[in-house]
């Protein structure tokens, strides 16, 4: 090399670093320039519709005046104190915004503060230049039907709509409220159980509270609301299934797939199973499904024709049949313990029928478990709790935590109504 090379690599340097500093571009963007998957970036698109709102340079920062709230749970209300506060950099003005945003109409909490600051985000600031954060109210994040319903769906749908599905992209999900305030509710709030779905989104960050972030950390993108662009109920599940890389047309034909589950349990599965055989469905199994893993779980469901089980959160997993395939719930809505699903599947092209219980057996030992903490329950007062009505139709029925025996041609003729419907009439 000769010496005007050598003055020439020093300037072009210098250089570098220069254009470095000026446009405080982090060592993070210089290798997103050349290994990662910077496009990513470029391609976020902006929505401001259906209560949806975007903004660029979002930071967390300590909020001078902390912000003490209150959540309300069925039996109890609890108080946390917001420490952090969201600030939009290179805004357009310096004032302030309690903006109210689309989510879930099971959550008071759809709206965010914002203060809007002119300036540029201060230097010593941890800029995340990649990550686009959607900042989300949640519902009851540990309950399937919750979770799909009032979440994930729709936040496939936004996460689509801004660009943020294609991988490499680096995304973020910060709860408006945190989840760990009363964690005794029935596993409603436990974040981790369907964090392995939120991955298929390029979530792979803990989820929390957006107040219990560092404070000055500051992100390229914030998304603010949550709602459905797809126009069609199944687009999430399709992504879902795709994501898996399940192919519908590769399962058995015709399988039924009985839930079993530890509460609310079907006495009677041996003999519906026997039924299931005999009107002509030879693959039928009894799952315990919260013995596998999520996606276990998917694969499970994905692969089957006909899907039974008693009333309760976990048959929101028939969204993931193929369409054409038949949910079976069954309740007994005489006590309190109606059908629920119809309304939730069929926008899926997914049927519903509707079986009724013959008769159920109150299960104390759950009902306590679940419902008193563990306390034994007085013959006295099952006695008296066996009469009246419910005090929280959600939670203090003895009813719910019941056993059933099924109504075996009530079953049968579910079967055959699905056969029908499907034109299957072989056997
Ligand atoms: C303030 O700035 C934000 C971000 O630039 C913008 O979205 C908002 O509409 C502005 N508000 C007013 C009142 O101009
Ligand atoms: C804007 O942000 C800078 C840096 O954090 C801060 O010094 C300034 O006071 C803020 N401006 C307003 C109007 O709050
Ligand atoms: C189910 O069918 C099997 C095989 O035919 C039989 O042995 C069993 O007793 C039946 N169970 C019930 C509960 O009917």
């Amino acid at each position: 090399m000769n010496n005007y090379a050598k003055v020439y690599m020093c300037i072009a340097g210098v250089v570098a670093l220069l254009v470095m500093v000026s446009f405080r571009l982090h060592l993070t963007d210089i290798m997103l320039l050349f290994g990662g998957d910077w496009r990513c970036n470029d391609e976020f698109r902006d929505v401001n519709a259906l209560g949806v709102f975007t903004f660029r340079n979002v930071c967390l920062e300590i909020n001078t005046t902390p912000m003490r709230r209150t959540m309300h749970f069925i039996n109890s209300k609890k108080s946390f104190v917001e420490t952090l506060r969201i600030v939009v950099y290179d805004a357009t003005n310096n004032s302030k915004d309690s903006i109210s945003v689309s989510g879930s109409g099971n959550t008071m909490w759809n709206f965010w503060d914002v203060t809007y600051n002119t300036s540029r985000i201060p230097n010593e600031y941890a800029y995340q230049t990649d990550v686009a954060a959607y900042f989300l109210a949640f519902t009851c994040p540990g309950n399937l039907h919750h979770f799909l319903e009032d979440e994930f769906r729709t936040l496939q749908s936004l996460v689509s709509v801004t660009n943020r599905l294609r991988s490499g992209c680096r995304n973020r999900l910060l709860y408006r409220a945190p989840w760990d305030l009363d964690p005794s509710e029935m596993d409603c709030y436990d974040v981790r159980t369907y964090e392995p779905l939120l991955a298929l989104l390029n979530f792979d960050h803990e989820h929390d509270a957006y107040y219990r972030m560092p404070a000055n950390t500051c992100f390229r993108y914030g998304v603010f609301g949550n709602a459905d662009f797809s126009g069609g109920k199944r687009q999430a599940s399709d992504y879902v299934i795709g994501k898996l890389g399940i192919d519908y047309d590769r399962c058995e034909l015709d399988v039924v797939t009985v839930i079993r589950r530890r509460t609310r349990r079907i006495l009677n599965a041996d003999v519906l199973i026997n039924v299931t055989v005999s009107e002509g469905f030879g693959r039928v199994r009894e799952v315990a499904m919260e013995d596998l893993s999520v996606e276990e779980q998917i694969r499970t469901i994905a692969c089957t024709t006909i899907l039974v089980g008693v009333q309760g959160a976990g048959l929101q997993w028939a969204v993931f049949m193929r369409p054409g395939s038949t949910l079976i719930e069954i309740a007994w809505p005489e006590k309190h313990w109606r059908f629920y699903f119809k309304g939730y599947i069929t926008p899926y092209n997914i049927y519903h029928r509707g079986v009724l219980a013959k008769h159920v057996r109150i299960n104390w030992r759950v009902y306590q478990d679940k419902v008193r903490g563990g306390e034994v329950v007085s013959s006295r007062e099952r006695a008296i709790l066996m009469r009246s009505a419910p005090k929280n139709m959600a939670l203090d029925n003895v009813w719910k935590w019941a056993d059933a025996v099924v109504n075996v041609e009530h079953y049968r003729a579910a079967l055959r109504s699905h056969k029908y419907a499907n034109m299957i009439l072989r056997h």
